[in-house]
């Protein structure tokens, strides 16, 4: 049995998630790229990997996939115009933005997000439309915040129950 395209979107708009915006240096030409993933998981604690997914039509796709190292940067409530940004489509969108650049990896990372990952890329995973990227988590930052959730097609934060 095969779902209907309705179905599967309905499933996606129904998982809520934490939303990043993952970014890297171009190899072939030191040009920024950076998107804002929802796909973002802590995967193993030892070794500290995490791992996001990308699909294949996204312009960064070569540049991520074939990146040696990347940052992750875990948004807090207040950054909705940055995931938004980010959001966009291009390599327009990271000419003028801030970045942090990490200390040991020299990874784009954005300033004052919940946390800020340096990752070396592990593996990388083909599947279906979308590739799994893999990450050591080789540096790391965290602070205190709310975080930026996705849900239903909207950002909102976090309500304890
Ligand atoms: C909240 C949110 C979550 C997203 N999650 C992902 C994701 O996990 N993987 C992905 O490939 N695109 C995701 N996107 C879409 C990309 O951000 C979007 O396609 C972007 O334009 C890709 O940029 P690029 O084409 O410049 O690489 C998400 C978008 C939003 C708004």
């Amino acid at each position: 049995m095969t779902i209907t395209n309705e179905e599967y979107w309905k499933i996606g708009r129904a998982a809520a998630g934490a939303v990043c915006v993952v970014a890297a240096r171009d190899a072939s030409d030191g040009t920024l790229v950076a998107l804002t993933v929802s796909s973002f998981v802590t995967l193993s604690f030892e070794p500290p990997l995490v791992m996001f997914a990308i699909q294949h039509n996204a312009s960064s796709y070569s540049a991520m996939v074939e990146s040696k190292a990347f940052g992750v940067s875990l948004l807090n409530a207040t950054q909705s115009d940055v995931a938004q940004q980010f959001a966009s489509k291009g390599r327009q969108k990271t000419h003028g933005a801030t970045f942090d650049f990490g200390h040991l990896l020299s990874v784009p990372l954005v300033p004052e997000a919940l946390a800020q990952m340096e990752c070396a890329t592990n593996q990388v995973f083909r599947s279906g439309d979308h590739a799994i990227v893999v990450g050591l988590v080789e540096a790391a930052r965290t602070a205190v915040g709310q975080p930026l959730l996705y849900f239903s097609r909207q950002f909102g934060t976090f309500t304890p129950l």
